[in-house]
């Protein structure tokens, strides 16, 4: 045993978390009731608490206390090189599998018209139409409709972000805003650092920009890893490094705010532009949105990205950016590339999110999403084999799942299709091939039972996928 104290808390929990004392998803202790039992101060169980954190095997929930993560930290150690990429054709044929007619589409991670806030919508673009034509079809030259870029800065104040509307330029998207801040802080054949898993939005930019990937190796349950950050970042000259630190796609980790400050701090040591794509961090399930990364910075050096695609829907492919010391740079960027975007579309957005529609459904969404995870989790328990593991997150819009050892996602997904069901393959979220006994689930559905009988078939082809491994070895 450890001499210090908090050393020696630490170990025993970590021993009754290993042997199996505290399950994956369970509640541990609180602090003071630990204080209480190991007879220590308060400081000394929050020290052991972040020390558990940082190993991975608890994870803090935001006033509910902390909780045995659900997944083993990091799937694959393995140090990765710098790749050149090529997902977009992997990516597009599994897109158009998922949507053909007839297929019950659990892939891609976009959100149900159902879920819309369709009729307050309309009436908001009736008005503007009728009232505001002028206006709508007139020249936009700034850095997009102010109205919008004042709502998008009030909602950054959600992630203790407090910016200036000059400060934030109006994007097609978060795709979109990564791309621009992309081609402003790197040139050809660059290394971009990225999470693994990664979105594949993000691996298809990096590829269209012909630069290079970097995966690094992260936790479902907590993200990047810093101190895989940093040794990739010792032996390799990384150009930028880009993260999704609330509910990450597609494993829905949550970074916690100690590992949010040692990654900015990497990112300031070795000064490389750290590009931060928030757009699910306020569809959290519970408590607050944790601060973004944006909010700790001391140098400018955090490029914030985000969308409303995720809430509203990536049909209106509206985003923004705020760009730190790289923002003139990028601004001067999207002036060449395509001016502004539709006026339309921002004031529609802008008057909605200032009538107080945004957060109202927002509230909602987070409701809606919370519950599907829960539906889900109970309908793969109850169809899926023994072995399955769900990586359950609080919040955000996707469910990561590792089927039983030696099944293969990328056959399921054929024999899926065929059986009128799509999900996205582990295989589409990086170059290499550690996940390719992953699944992705979209939450962001009206549950039915169109719902609930397209999750049993899948689990019914992984039993027999299993039965097959067993009858050939
Ligand atoms: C983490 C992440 N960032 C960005 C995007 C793309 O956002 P947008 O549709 O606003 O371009 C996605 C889409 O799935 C995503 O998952």
């Amino acid at each position: 045993m450890s001499n210090k104290k908090y050393q020696q808390v630490a170990e025993s929990l970590s021993q009754q978390i290993l042997t199996g004392c505290f399950q994956p998803g369970e509640k541990i202790p609180s602090v003071r009731a630990s204080r209480e039992q190991f007879n220590v101060s308060m400081t000394t169980v929050q020290t052991a608490y972040g020390i558990l954190e940082d190993s991975g095997l608890i994870n803090s929930r935001p006033g509910s206390g902390y909780f045995v993560s659900r997944l083993p930290d990091v799937d694959h150690l393995t140090p990765m090189k710098p790749q050149d990429i090529s997902v977009y054709n992997r990516m597009m044929s599994v897109l158009t599998e998922c949507h053909k007619e007839g297929v019950t589409n659990l892939g891609t991670a976009v959100i149900s018209p159902d879920l819309l806030p369709i009729n307050q919508l309309k009436k908001i673009l009736n008005k503007l139409t009728r009232y505001h034509m002028l206006e709508l079809v007139s020249p936009e030259f700034s850095s997009g409709f102010l109205p919008l870029r004042r709502e998008f800065a009030k909602r950054m104040l959600n992630v203790d972000v407090e910016v200036h509307p000059d400060d934030i330029l109006v994007t097609g998207g978060c795709q979109d805003a990564i791309a621009l801040a992309l081609s402003s802080v790197a040139s050809v054949g660059d290394i971009i650092a990225v999470e693994s898993p990664c979105f594949p939005g993000l691996l298809q930019v990096i590829e269209s920009l012909d630069m290079k990937v970097l995966e690094v190796p992260s936790s479902p349950v907590l993200g990047i890893k810093p101190d895989a950050l940093q040794d990739a970042l010792m032996n390799w000259p990384i150009a930028a490094l880009v993260l999704v630190p609330s509910f990450s796609n597609p494993t829905g980790s949550l970074m916690p705010v100690v590992n949010r400050k040692k990654i900015l701090a990497l990112s300031e040591l070795y000064d490389i532009p750290l590009i931060e794509d928030d757009l699910f961090s306020e569809l959290n399930y519970q408590g607050k949105p944790l601060p973004a990364i944006k909010s700790m910075e001391s140098n400018a050096n955090v490029i914030y990205c985000s969308s409303v695609s995720k809430s509203l829907g990536s049909g209106f492919r509206l985003g923004w950016l705020c760009g730190g010391k790289y923002h003139r740079k990028i601004k001067k960027l999207k002036a060449f590339r395509n001016v502004s975007e539709p006026l339309i579309i921002q004031m529609l957005i802008a008057e909605f999110m200032k009538l107080g529609g945004y957060s109202r459904h927002l509230k909602k969404l987070k409701m809606t999403l919370h519950q599907n995870q829960k539906w889900l989790q109970a309908c793969i328990h109850d169809s899926f084999p023994e072995g399955t593991r769900v990586n359950l997150s609080d919040g955000g819009y996707v469910l990561w799942i590792k089927l039983p050892e030696q099944c293969d996602s990328r056959l399921l997904f054929t024999q899926a299709i065929d059986n009128g069901v799509a999900f996205f393959p582990g295989d589409v979220f990086s170059q290499h091939e550690h996940y390719i006994g992953y699944i992705r689930l979209n939450l962001a559905i009206e549950w039915d039972n169109a719902i609930e009988k397209a999750v049993n078939t899948l689990g019914e082809l992984i039993h027999q996928q299993i039965e097959m491994n067993q009858r050939e070895p």
